[in-house]
């Protein structure tokens, strides 16, 4: 059963179409992988999924229900959490402070948010430094509070925003774990953007790959991979995806 489907969804921005007529459905239980060049439109297309943007036309079908036009907290508790590519915690705040904040979008109480919060950052590994200021963590940590605080809303569908990205080889390897344990153990859907090939290709069920806002191909990793339109649109960027793909 599909989770999400995306119909004709377009974004302008004055005379620039950074989405531009994508088309696409996410299974439940799937992850899938986003990829494209910088300044493909992988971001803006998350900030139209939850409404940071107002879509200029398509549509937004999330369990069967029509989300193009409800504001970013209504999506935020009909079940979308995402992450941020850069991240931006409540830095004066615990760790655990932090992930609290993300759960009252779902809990009233607050026993009910810490309690929540515990759960959360225990699965991110973070629990041993859930009272730690949240700027003191370091870029690993925070990649994984930014995580928590999504989890925190208790998503059914997760928008995860390079969440790899700046992290050493140990920590990435973490980070393939924690998302692969958020789908199996979870059970949560996943959309992911993610520059590190390794990352992309060993998690993603399905690949949709984008340039200039619009989509230039979509299936299983392998097959996305090489692509000729995927090769292409990544001649000149800073890394060739042929030679990320067995890495
Ligand atoms: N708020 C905005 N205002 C104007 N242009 C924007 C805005 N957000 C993104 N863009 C433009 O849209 C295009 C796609 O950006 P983005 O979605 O961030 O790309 P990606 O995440 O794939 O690197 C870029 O050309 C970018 O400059
Ligand atoms: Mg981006």
């Amino acid at each position: 059963m599909s989770i999400l489907e995306i119909d004709g969804l377009t974004k302008h921005f004055g005379g620039l179409t950074a989405v531009d007529h994508v088309s696409f459905e996410v299974q439940e239980g799937e992850i899938l992988g986003l990829i494209g060049p910088n300044g493909s439109g992988k971001t803006t297309l998350f900030n139209l999924i939850n409404s940071f943007y107002t879509v200029s036309s398509g549509k937004i079908i999330f369990n069967k229900q029509d989300i193009t036009h409800l504001k970013t907290n209504e999506i935020a508790k009909a079940g979308i959490g995402r992450t941020f590519q850069v991240v931006k915690p409540l830095k004066r705040l615990s760790v655990e402070d932090n992930v609290m904040a993300g759960a009252f979008a779902r809990e009233n109480s607050f026993s009910g948010a810490r309690e929540v919060a515990h759960e959360v950052l225990k699965f991110c590994h973070l629990d041993d430094y859930s009272q730690m200021k949240a700027d003191s963590l370091p870029i690993g940590g925070r990649k994984r509070l930014e995580i928590a605080k999504a989890l925190a809303t208790r998503p059914s569908l997760l928008l995860l925003d390079e969440t790899a990205a700046g992290l050493n080889p140990t920590e990435v390897v973490e980070a393939i774990q924690i998302m692969k344990n958020i789908r199996d153990e979870l059970g949560i859907t996943i959309i992911i953007v993610e520059h590190i090939m390794k990352v992309i290709m060993t998690i993603s069920d399905r690949i949709l790959a984008i340039a200039h806002g619009s989509t230039i191909a979509e299936g299983k990793p392998e097959i996305v991979a090489q692509d000729p339109a995927v090769i292409q649109a990544y001649l000149g960027s800073e890394f060739n995806i042929g030679d990320h793909f067995n890495a």
